[in-house]
């Protein structure tokens, strides 16, 4: 499947909607399970091994389906699944558009260069086509960005962007280096729309990605009449109907999912369209009910 693309500030297109797998194993329920040794050593000889194969047969898989977007983080591990599923799809890395971040802990400890180049190493690619920091770390994030901004002049990333910004960290990053970022990655979904954001941004021809784009499959969105009775209309499923609300919107939904049957479901939003009443009656969904954390408002520390 063709994706269409968008075009970015310094002329790289990229595809208009994506596939984020984040953390291999992630299951919240595994908090749960007790840390006896015997339990620690089923996990790392039987489960783990188990998870990985599956993690780069999904994303193998969503190559192939025609999800070229992948967003990854240096916080979700070291890249070198990636690099399997690359070549376990067949798809020809040229073909692919790779995103990764600087996570908030390289921040911490000013190792933005080494945390790219062991990313690149990881993925076994000698660049990615877009570099953000995860997050806007309070006192490292402009030292970062200038250090970002120096890989991009050496042709480690096609582009440059940045998470988790509001207005006021963008305009210190724009009076900090001659750089303007290609993206904005931030939390967008029906509960919680980000206008105003979404608005500045495009003010300043960045472009908006949106994570948690279907709000972690939320009761609040799933079991909506109006967003049933819209799926119902277009014989398509509600998380359907929200990606493509996204890309109408002109933001790059990025949607995680590592069962097959639901990425192609995920990916196949090309066959309709919505009205513009129907645009605005889910942009009236808003509740501005943020579902992770607020840039301004959490630990560094930790996160
Ligand atoms: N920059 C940041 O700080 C940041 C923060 C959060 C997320 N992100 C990025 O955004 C990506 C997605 O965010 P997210 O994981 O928070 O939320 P999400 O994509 O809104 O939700 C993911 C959940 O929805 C389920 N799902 C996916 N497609 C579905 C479908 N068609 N039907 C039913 N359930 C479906 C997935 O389960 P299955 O896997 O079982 O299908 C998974 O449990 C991440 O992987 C990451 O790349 C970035």
């Amino acid at each position: 499947m063709d994706i269409p693309k968008i075009e970015l500030n310094n002329g790289v297109r990229i595809p208009c909607i994506g596939n984020g797998p984040g953390i291999v194993g992630y299951s919240p329920r595994q908090d749960r399970i007790s840390n006896s040794l015997f339990k620690r050593a089923f996990r790392k000889f039987i489960i783990r091994p188990k998870q990985e194969y599956d993690y780069v047969d999904a994303v193998a898989n969503s190559f192939k389906i025609g999800f070229s977007l992948l967003d990854y983080s240096s916080s979700y591990g070291d890249g070198h699944l990636i690099g399997k599923a690359i070549k376990r799809s067949g798809v020809s890395r040229n073909d692919l558009f790779i995103t990764t971040r600087i996570s908030n802990q390289a921040q911490r400890e000013q190792k933005v260069r080494a945390c790219l180049m062991s990313q690149l190493q990881g993925m076994g690619v000698d660049y990615v086509d877009m570099l953000m920091f995860h997050w806007p770390v309070t006192d490292l994030y402009i030292d970062t960005w200038k250090e970002m901004v120096q890989l991009y002049k050496e042709g480690y990333c096609k582009c440059l962007g940045v998470a988790n910004c509001h207005k006021h960290h963008i305009e210190e990053l724009m009076k900090a280096a001659d750089v303007v970022p290609s993206i904005n990655q931030f939390e967008v979904h029906p509960l919680f729309t980000q206008k105003d954001l979404i608005g500045y941004c495009w003010s300043k021809g960045i472009q908006v990605e949106a994570y948690t784009a279907i709000a972690r499959f939320d009761d609040r969105l799933m079991r909506l009449p109006l967003l049933k009775n819209i799926a119902q209309k277009y014989h398509k499923t509600v998380v359907q109907i929200i990606l493509r609300w996204h890309v109408q919107t002109g933001v790059i939904p990025l949607v995680r999912s590592l069962n097959k049957s639901r990425q192609l479901e995920n990916v196949s939003i090309f066959d309709f369209e919505l009205t513009s009443n129907e645009m605005k009656a889910i942009d009236a969904i808003n509740i501005n009910s943020r579902l992770r954390y607020d840039p301004d408002n959490c630990d560094f520390s930790i996160l």
